[in-house]
């Protein structure tokens, strides 16, 4: 039987280097907070019940940012340091054998089939734990590894505790461990306080190990993006590029086409059927569903929507939080937001926004209209700037509109108010009473002709120059 793996992220600092007053973990990067991008990794090889994330900074905002994936906490109220922060969790974890994985919340870009590499490492050769190296171009900021002339671990030092010869070695520790879970919680409590800031170093577990006569082994990256831990905005934006890189990598490895590519953000969470097109600049988020042979016109977003297939997006459009059906076209120049439900086929145009409201099957607002509030049955054809009134400086009102009703240009529905089915609406109305089916409603002045004035106007001018 496989040894069961364990996993403690690491999440409770608070990130000087952000310059934030929000714990750096909670920080979004792909459209996710940095440390829900972890716990998302750690899933792919252990149960939510056997991955624990220390908490300290906002340890309430923190946990409620991935409450929802089912794993456990472990506050570290005071931190005081990486050693200290696996301390804290003794009590819960110790008498647990098999491996324990030790994650940062802060190194987003860590992919499952590292920690799969990682593991594998661990169980050749039996050493007390294996941990992450890379060699960067530029090591300023993080422990150095020294090794044995067998290459196996001497010690890791510190930025802060390194000679000038020390700092030259390009081998960096990445922070990410699989430990013998027995062995590190029989030596952990051997950790002292370090330095002057008297915290406590994980990295002192090699020669504590080497004491008790055992080894730490190096596992070397060669693509040590991957280990990328995140201190500073800068980081955060470059993380943020490699992970949209990766999303519209992997997407059009599914089958989608995205044009310009690097000019599109996709969250995460998205997913998007094969055949479909995604233009230039478009913005696609949350956790929006798009279905197969969509198109998503450049520059329109997307957020927390579902798109059927064949759902046409023109350009410049903004979609948010919308159910639109097979075949649905929007835009260029559409708003759709608030639970908008557009039935198979229907047409939303340019300048039209659409609120709170269903369109039947095959209803069209193809320009310049505000629909709030409503209820629109199948085949509807609601002219060019048409406005269903649905506020009365208090409280919102409902509009119903039959199926098959007609509502000509510029008409002025005041809510609350039903349009029979299969009725008309003659252009320019004010409508305030409902209208029966199959009806003709004008609510307008009644056009009048003066024959002759504007010659009898010019006239009266000529005489008076
Ligand atoms: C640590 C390592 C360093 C390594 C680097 C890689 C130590 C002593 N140093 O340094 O060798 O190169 O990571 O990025 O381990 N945290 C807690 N509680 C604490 C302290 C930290 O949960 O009390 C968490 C932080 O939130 C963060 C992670 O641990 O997610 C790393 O802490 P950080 O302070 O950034 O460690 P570094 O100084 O970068
Ligand atoms: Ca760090």
């Amino acid at each position: 039987m496989e040894p069961p793996i364990t996993i403690v992220i690491l999440a409770a600092g608070l990130g000087t280097r952000m310059k934030s007053r929000q714990a750096k973990v909670l920080h979004q990067a792909g459209g996710m907070p940095l440390v829900e991008h972890v716990v998302g990794t750690a899933l792919a090889l252990a149960p939510p019940d056997r991955i624990f994330l220390v908490v300290g900074h906002q340890a309430g905002q923190v946990q409620a940012a991935v409450a929802h994936r089912g794993i456990q906490f472990v506050l570290q109220a005071d931190q005081r340091g990486t050693g200290h922060a696996l301390l804290v969790c003794r009590e819960r974890l110790a008498g647990q054998q098999g491996h324990l994985l030790v994650l940062y919340g802060d190194c987003p870009l860590l992919t499952a089939g590292t920690l799969r590499q990682l593991v594998e490492a661990q169980e050749q050769g039996q050493p007390a734990a294996t941990v992450v190296t890379t060699i960067l171009e530029d090591p300023t900021g993080y422990g150095r590894i020294l090794r044995n002339e067998n290459g196996t671990l001497r010690a890791i030092v510190e930025q802060k505790a390194a000679t000038p010869d020390q700092l030259a070695v390009r081998e960096i520790n990445s922070g990410i461990y699989c430990f013998r879970a027995g062995l590190l919680w029989k030596h952990i409590g051997e950790i002292q306080p370090n330095n002057v800031a008297q915290e406590y170093y994980l990295t002192d577990m090699v020669e504590i190990f080497r004491r008790a006569g055992h080894f730490m082994q190096p596992l070397v990256l060669a693509d040590s993006s991957e280990v990328l831990g995140i201190n500073t905005r800068a980081e955060l934006a470059l993380v943020d590029r490699i992970l949209r890189e990766r999303k519209a990598r992997q997407l059009m490895l599914d089958g989608v086409t995205i044009e310009k590519p690097e000019t599109v953000t996709i969250d995460a969470g998205v997913t998007v059927g094969i055949d479909s097109v995604i233009g230039p600049f478009a913005q696609i988020l949350g956790r929006t569903a798009i279905g197969e042979e969509c198109r998503i016109g450049a520059c329109s977003i997307v957020r927390d929507s579902r798109l059927a297939a064949g759902v046409q997006v023109a350009p410049f459009t903004m979609v948010d939080s919308c159910e639109l059906e097979t075949g649905v076209r929007v835009g260029p120049y559409a708003r759709l937001r608030m639970g908008a439900h557009l039935e198979s086929g229907a047409v939303v145009g340019n300048f039209v926004e659409v609120k709170k409201s269903r369109l039947g099957a095959k209803a069209k607002s193809q320009h310049l209209a505000y629909l709030g509030d409503a209820t629109i049955g199948k085949g509807v054809n609601v002219g060019a700037g048409t406005i269903t009134c649905n506020y009365d400086g208090e409280r919102k009102h409902p509009t119903t509109i039959g199926d098959g009703a007609f509502i000509g240009s510029n008409s002025t529905l005041v809510a609350p108010v039903e349009i029979g089915a299969g009725s008309y609406v003659a252009a320019g109305s004010v409508i305030t009473k409902n209208v029966p089916p199959d009806a003709l409603a004008l609510g307008r002045a009644r056009q009048a002709i003066k024959e002759g004035w504007a010659k009898k106007r010019r006239a009266v001018a000529e005489s008076r120059t």
